[in-house]
């Protein structure tokens, strides 16, 4: 794994603009990737995502997961692609017919498939009908989005290795559900340290509570960048 295909994100998962704004100038010269979430893009719809980029975000990842009928879903990759997002979500759970939709309209947006969230468990799946569990589950909805030609997917970093190898060398593998050492789980399940995602493939780590919620998050978002592409 090329060093440059490393990236640190860091999940924008803040209340508003202005406090967007303050997280990615402080945090900007340790981060590859800002990722606005549904949280902040539902408090100030899509011209926050200038605001991060005039805030010094080099790359940004608008995280909407979006899952509806194909037709619904391409729309709003179209309308996403007009505010210059470098990476879009797309939940692989929509099938076929909607992943196609919507690479039909990413252009140059790269398509990131969410398999299953990190914050399940196999009982969770249970629990809403799946007879697979979480490893098989998100072995199919990998090699789905690879057949597609999305540019990557979200996994959980206990997946990477496995998915890295359906989806290929070029694929951007993205994982959040990353702890530095003795961070809390929250709502998280199927999490890693950076080292073990990285030793297993991940070309992206996606890292939130960790480093917004740590006593000094710029001492956070440079640790984790060391941990991810060594010192500077
Ligand atoms: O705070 P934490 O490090 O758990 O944040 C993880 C981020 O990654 C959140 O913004 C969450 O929405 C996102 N995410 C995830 N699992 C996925 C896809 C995205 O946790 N499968």
């Amino acid at each position: 794994m090329k060093a440059e295909r490393l990236r640190l994100c860091v999940a924008l998962d803040v209340v508003d603009a202005d406090t967007a704004q303050k997280t990615t100038r402080l945090l900007a010269e340790h981060v590859d990737v800002f990722k606005i979430g549904l949280q902040l893009f539902c408090a100030e719809g899509p011209s926050v995502i200038g605001a991060v980029r005039d805030a010094g975000a080099r790359e940004i990842f608008l995280d909407l997961k979006l899952h509806d009928i194909p037709n619904t879903v391409a729309g709003a990759v179209k309308s996403a692609r007009r505010h210059a997002v470098d990476y879009l979500t797309v939940h692989t759970g929509g099938g076929r017919a909607m992943l196609e939709a919507a690479q039909s309209e990413a252009g140059p947006v790269q398509l990131l498939g969410v398999t299953v969230l990190t914050s399940l468990s196999d009982g969770d799946l249970a629990e809403v009908g799946h007879t697979s569990g979480t490893d098989t589950l998100v072995e199919r909805r990998a090699g789905l989005a690879a057949s597609i030609g999305l540019s990557g997917v979200v996994c959980s970093p206990l997946e990477v290795a496995r998915v890295a190898s359906i989806m290929g060398t070029s694929a951007c593998i993205v994982t959040p559900g990353i702890r530095l050492d003795g961070d809390a789980l929250g709502d998280q399940r199927r999490v890693a340290t950076p080292e073990r995602a990285l030793a297993d493939g991940a070309t992206m780590l996606v890292i939130g509570r960790p480093i917004l919620a740590a006593p000094d998050p710029i001492d956070a978002a440079r640790a984790a960048r060391e941990r991810v592409r060594g010192p500077r």
